[in-house]
């Protein structure tokens, strides 16, 4: 591996084919790198499954977005390829098993977008549990004519009327999940949290208390969804959980939309069986369950998650850090595959590099 970084210039490798526009600040920084980027600039809204194909066989590293399959037909159309990197914390748009198995190192954008999202989070838990977008639409309608004592009423947040702490409950206690649950304390709220793949976490944190789903989804007054979105986590709040949750309960999801089962949860926001919920994300994004537009007790979001000015500069220029990396043969900040790095595989598509 290269020891010592070429100046701009002097990359060994240079294409970078950048899915669609991103911050300018991204795609200065690859230029001042030395590379050569190519935004995507076809007709429609985002390049097509052909498109992708025929821009990954002729490039060096892709950054991608959340919004591209970068499945295994397509990784296997590019060995040339040193690099995928994400314009997103998420990855579940990638295939990074056979990213890996072919020696392809895979980025993300962590860490930058954990405030933003906790505080959109917190926008979505504050918004639904409120009534904020009904009680707005109903201004705008003319539908305010008299004040009264039963007009939108909403749930309790910080411990009201009947003085009991409210519970928040957390499912997957990451980055962004550990920044909802310290916002909560402002709130004067009890927090529990799942979270599967290390309950340690939890233990050891004090801002949270580990739980099972089960208790979780029994016990919390609001659940906040926090998870990646991986085989294991699809669905992981369907039918029978969305049942088990309070009927008062308001449901947060800023993680990926398909942890939950969108119909099953249009079905029980008409029925009653929680009270509201605040989405950011959707099961076949852009699309929405049948149904879900329609329900008053809904605040929906077009995945903005991430989306405050400074957040996306950042993420743009950690997106194109990683793929200056990739194209010096120099392993990603942010590779979340870095055992690729000694894979013989990788050493064969890096081997032309030095
Ligand atoms: C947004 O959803 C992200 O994963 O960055």
């Amino acid at each position: 591996m290269a020891e010592t970084e070429p100046q701009a210039g002097e990359l060994p490798a240079r294409r970078v084919f950048v899915t669609r526009a991103i911050p300018a600040a991204g795609t200065d920084l690859l230029a001042a790198g030395g590379a050569q980027a190519t935004v995507w600039s076809g007709s429609g809204d985002a390049p097509g499954p052909e498109e992708l194909r025929a821009a990954l066989a002729s490039t060096d590293v892709l950054l991608s977005l959340l919004t591209e399959q970068i499945d295994a037909n397509l990784l296997a159309a590019a060995p040339q390829l040193l690099g995928v990197a994400n314009h997103a914390v998420g990855h579940d748009n990638v295939d990074l098993e056979t990213a890996t198995q072919l020696g392809i190192p895979v980025s993300n954008t962590p860490d930058v977008l954990t405030e933003t999202t906790a505080d959109l989070t917190w926008a979505l838990l504050l918004g639904a549990g409120r009534r904020i977008v009904e009680a707005d639409r109903f201004m705008r309608l003319g539908n305010y004519r008299l004040w009264g004592p039963q007009l939108l009423l909403g749930e309790d947040i910080s411990p009201g009327g009947d003085g009991q702490r409210k519970t928040l409950g957390i499912i997957g206690f990451g980055r962004i999940g550990e920044a909802v649950a310290r916002r909560a304390r402002g709130f004067d709220m009890a927090v529990i949290a799942y979270h599967p793949s290390d309950p340690e976490r939890v233990r050891a944190s004090e801002l949270a208390r580990p739980v099972e789903l089960s208790e979780l989804l029994r016990e919390a007054d609001f659940v906040s969804l926090h998870i990646p979105l991986t085989t294991a986590t699809r669905h992981l709040i369907a039918a029978d959980e969305l049942q088990a949750m309070k009927p008062t309960a308001v449901l947060v999801n800023t993680s990926r939309g398909a942890v939950v089962d969108e119909a099953a949860l249009v079905v029980a926001l008409r029925e009653g069986q929680i009270a509201a919920a605040g989405l950011d994300v959707y099961e076949r994004e852009p699309t929405m369950a049948t149904g879900l537009a329609e329900l008053p007790n809904t605040v929906l979001l077009p995945h903005v998650g991430s989306a405050s000015r400074g957040t996306r500069e950042a993420m743009a220029k950690i997106a194109a850090t990683n793929a200056l990396a990739m194209l010096r043969g120099n392993p990603a900040p942010q590779c979340i595959n870095r055992a690729v790095y000694q894979s013989a595989a990788y050493a064969r598509r890096a081997s032309r590099l030095w």
